[in-house]
């Protein structure tokens, strides 16, 4: 698959285009929260078809591109639509951004999403902090030869998000929302919803909420130690725990009525690390 130099052209073309900025925090834009774009100011737009090796969207709709620019003080690099294994990428094309990031001098990445809500106290609406996750169901996004310049072989996975982090966002949420949510968050790989079994089982083993990214992109994340933090946006109960059917309609119409609270969240957070 990819090798580390091919990680190092994309880093130098983005490099060359940012003309000296160095943000230190990246952030990928989950479904619905791609409004927090028009708040970044000064803004260097880089589309992926441009960058060496990136992959390239497939979803209609999906922006699919970089956001170099402020919020407030802050400098950052948002990924304005994310890549999903259900697409029919690998792993590795899926994460390739986050390697990219580390060389471009990413210290602190937020991973945002939407998921289903697993736990019956969550409501649609709500918003979780991760603070671990479950992957049982996909390779791991780390298989094949070890690229050593990014992190070892075998990498302790205790504490995957920043408790530091994942807190602070927390509180955050707490201030606009009232009710801010921290749990686990479990990996499957879609493009199906889960069944009402799956959601049982994984409520057995811990879980709390269930979605289709973040989890290949934080381990990666990891991988390479950038501090991570991770939030996911109830947008409807998971399978069987309402009498109703899920759709992606509800999905999305949840992420847009939350999306200037997801919005402000965001910004308070970027403020105040
Ligand atoms: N399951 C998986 N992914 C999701 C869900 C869900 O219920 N809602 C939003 N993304």
């Amino acid at each position: 698959m990819f090798k580390y130099e091919d990680y190092e052209n994309s880093a130098e073309f983005i490099r060359e285009r940012m003309k000296g900025l160095k943000p230190k925090i990246a952030i990928i834009l989950g479904s619905g929260l791609g409004v927090l774009s028009e708040e970044i100011k000064d803004k260097i737009v880089i589309k992926y078809s441009e960058i060496p090796n990136f992959p390239i969207s497939t979803v209609a709709g999906h922006a699919g591109e970089l956001i170099i620019g402020k919020i407030g003080e802050k400098t950052i690099i948002a990924m304005n639509g994310r890549f999903h294994f259900y697409e029919g990428y690998d792993l590795k094309e899926v994460t390739f951004p986050i390697r990219v990031f580390k060389l471009l001098g990413v210290e602190t990445l937020i991973l945002t999403n939407a998921a289903g809500g697993i736990n019956v106290e969550y409501k649609p609406g709500d918003f979780m902090v991760v603070n671990d996750y479950l992957s049982f169901f996909t390779e791991s996004v780390l298989r094949g030869k070890n690229l050593d310049e990014f992190g070892e072989r075998f990498i302790d996975m205790s504490e995957t998000f920043n408790k530091e982090l994942t807190q602070k966002l927390k509180k955050i949420i707490d201030k606009h929302t009232g009710r801010a949510q921290e749990g686990v968050y479990a990996y499957m790989k879609g493009p199906t919803y889960e069944t009402p079994a799956e959601i049982r089982a994984l409520r057995v083993l811990g879980a709390n909420a269930v979605g289709m990214s973040t989890v290949p992109e934080a381990i990666i994340a990891h991988h390479c130690n950038i501090n991570t933090v991770a939030v996911a946006c109830i947008t409807n109960m998971a399978a069987g725990v309402l009498d109703e059917k899920l759709s992606h309609e509800e999905v999305k119409n949840t992420a847009e009525k939350v999306k200037y609270t997801f919005k402000e969240i965001i910004k308070d957070f970027i403020e105040e690390i």
